[in-house]
C-alpha cells in the first residue's frame, strides 16, 4: 500500500473515510508497526503491583507483555518470550514471582529480566553472553497517576506531552484526591466481533448514537436517561476534541449548586447513604485541588488515543486490544480508593457492571453496533464505500479557560480528531 493509498483512507480532517480501515489487511498490519508499535499504551496500573517481585500480563496491540515490580523497585515491561527459542515465558495472569522459569527448557529469568540461568549452558556454551539474552524492555515506561504506559519508540516523546491539553481533565478523574486511585476486583475481560478502532472512537465522543442505539435502555431506565439527558444539549455539554487524537463528553455544571450535584459519580448512585457520605466526605478536598471550574464538570466517557477508554462516572478504564481486524478484546478496571468502606466499593463495581459490563446494558448495545458496523461494512464493495463522521465540522469555539476544540455535544467532533490522528500516525512509519 502506497502513501497515496493510505492517505486516501481518511480525509484530511477527518470527515470522510473508507471503511478499508477496519478490514484491510495490509491497513491492519501497518497499525501494528505505526499505531501499537510507537504510541504510548496503557498497559495497567499500579495497584496491580505494589510489592517488589508482583506482576501482571498484559498486551500492547498484539504483543504480550509482563509488567512486574522488580527487585530494583522499578515498573519493567517486558516481552513475554523467553529468550531461548521463543516459548511465552509466562502464563499466569498475575502473581508474586522472584524469577521466572520457562516451562520448556528452564531458562530463568529475575523480575527485572535478567537471564539468571542456562541450565547446561557453562558446559555447552561457556562463550555464551548471558547479559545479551535477558528479557526484551520495552524502552519506554511511564506513570501517570498510577496509570502505568508504555512504548516501544525509544523516541516517543514524554507521555505528558503526548496526553497535552487532556492532562488538564485527567486531574478531575485522577488527580481529585490526594489519594491514589486502586483497582477493585479483578480485569473484565471478553471478546467482541468488531474492529478495535470502533470502540475508542465511540467513547471517545460519539454522544450522537446514544438516542438512537440505547433507546430500549432508556425507555426500561428512567433513571439512566435522566442522568444522560443534559449531555445532549448544548446548552450543558460539550464534545471536547484534542491535537493528539484524545476527546470526551463532558457536561458543564452551573457554580453554585448543592455539593451532591458535583460527586464524580452518577446521581443514581448516590441512594445508597454510604455512598452519598463518602463522597461528602472528600468534597472539598476535590474543590481545593481542582478548583471550582474543574469541580462543576463531569466527563461522560473520553478516549486516550489510541485504544484506552475511561468513564470517570462509574471510575472505570476500557483497554480494547486488537486480535486481527475483524476482532477485539475488552479488558475493564474499576477503580476506587482505598479508605472507602467495602459498601461503597461493592457499589462502584455494580455501577460498572451494570452499565459497561460484560452484561451491561448500554454495553450490550455498543457492542452490538460495533459488530454490525464491522458486519455491515465487510463486504468488498461496501468497505471502498466514503463514510461520513462530518456532524458539528462548524462548531468549534474555543472557551479561554478549557483547553481543547469545544463542539455541540452530538457532533462528530471527537472521532475526526481521532481519525486525524490515525491518518497522522500512519502515515508518518514511513513507506
Ligand atoms: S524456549 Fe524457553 S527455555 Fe527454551
Ligand atoms: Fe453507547
Amino acid at each position: 500500500m502506497t502513501m497515496k493509498q493510505i492517505g486516501e483512507l481518511v480525509s484530511e480532517s477527518g470527515d470522510r473515510y473508507l471503511p478499508e480501515i477496519y478490514h484491510d489487511e495490509t491497513v491492519y498490519e501497518r497499525e501494528m508497526d505505526a499505531i501499537f508499535g510507537r504510541c504510548w499504551q496503557f498497559v495497567g496500573h499500579v495497584s496491580q503491583i505494589r510489592e517488589r517481585g508482583d506482576y501482571f500480563l498484559s498486551r500492547m496491540g498484539e504483543e504480550r507483555v509482563i509488567v512486574t515490580r522488580g527487585n530494583d523497585g522499578d515498573v519493567h515491561v517486558m516481552l513475554n518470550m523467553c529468550r531461548h527459542r521463543g516459548h511465552v515465558l509466562c502464563r499466569t495472569e498475575r502473581g508474586n514471582a522472584k524469577r521466572f522459569v520457562c516451562p520448556f527448557h528452564a531458562w530463568t529469568y529475575s523480575a527485572d529480566g535478567d537471564l539468571l540461568n542456562a541450565p547446561l549452558a557453562q558446559e555447552l556454551a561457556p562463550d555464551m553472553p548471558k547479559g545479551d539474552f535477558g528479557l526484551v524492555q520495552v524502552p519506554r515506561v511511564d506513570v501517570y497517576h498510577g496509570l502505568i504506559f508504555a512504548s516501544f519508540d525509544e523516541n516517543a516523546p514524554p507521555l505528558i506531552d503526548e496526553l497535552g491539553d487532556l492532562a488538564f481533565y485527567l486531574e478531575m478523574f485522577l488527580g481529585r484526591r490526594d489519594v491514589e486511585l486502586e483497582m477493585i476486583g479483578g480485569i473484565q475481560k471478553w471478546e467482541v466481533d468488531a474492529n478495535w478502532k470502533i470502540g475508542p472512537d465511540g467513547m471517545g465522543g460519539d454522544f450522537y448514537h446514544t438516542p438512537a442505539a440505547h433507546a430500549s435502555v432508556f425507555a426500561a431506565n428512567p433513571a439512566l436517561r435522566d442522568s444522560i439527558n443534559g449531555m445532549m444539549n448544548p446548552q450543558s455539554a460539550r464534545n471536547i476534541a484534542f491535537d493528539g487524537g484524545h476527546g470526551f463528553n463532558m457536561l458543564f455544571l452551573p457554580e453554585g449548586l448543592p455539593d451532591d450535584y458535583y460527586f464524580p459519580i452518577e446521581p443514581r448512585f448516590l441512594e445508597v447513604p454510604e455512598v452519598r457520605a463518602y463522597f461528602t466526605g472528600i468534597q472539598a478536598e476535590a474543590r481545593a485541588r481542582l478548583g471550582p471550574r474543574r469541580t462543576s464538570l463531569k466527563i461522560t466517557t473520553g478516549t486516550i488515543f489510541p485504544n484506552l477508554s475511561f468513564s470517570p462516572g462509574i471510575f472505570t478504564l476500557r483497554l480494547v486490544l486488537p486480535k486481527g481486524p475483524g476482532r477485539i478484546e475488552n479488558w475493564c478496571w474499576v477503580f476506587g480508593y482505598s479508605d472507602m468502606p467495602p459498601v461503597v466499593k461493592a457499589v462502584m463495581h455494580q455501577a460498572y457492571l451494570s452499565v459497561f459490563g460484560p452484561d451491561g446494558c448500554l454495553e450490550a448495545d455498543d457492542a452490538e453496533a460495533w459488530t454490525l458496523v464491522t458486519d455491515g461494512t465487510r463486504s468488498r464493495q461496501g468497505r471502498k464505500v466514503p463514510l461520513f463522521a462530518g456532524l458539528g465540522a462548524d462548531n468549534r469555539d474555543q472557551d479561554p479557560d478549557l483547553p481543547g476544540y469545544h463542539h455541540h455535544p452530538m457532533s462528530e467532533g471527537v472521532s475526526r480528531a481521532f481519525l486525524r490522528q490515525w491518518r497522522k500516525r500512519m502515515l508518518e512509519a514511513g513507506a
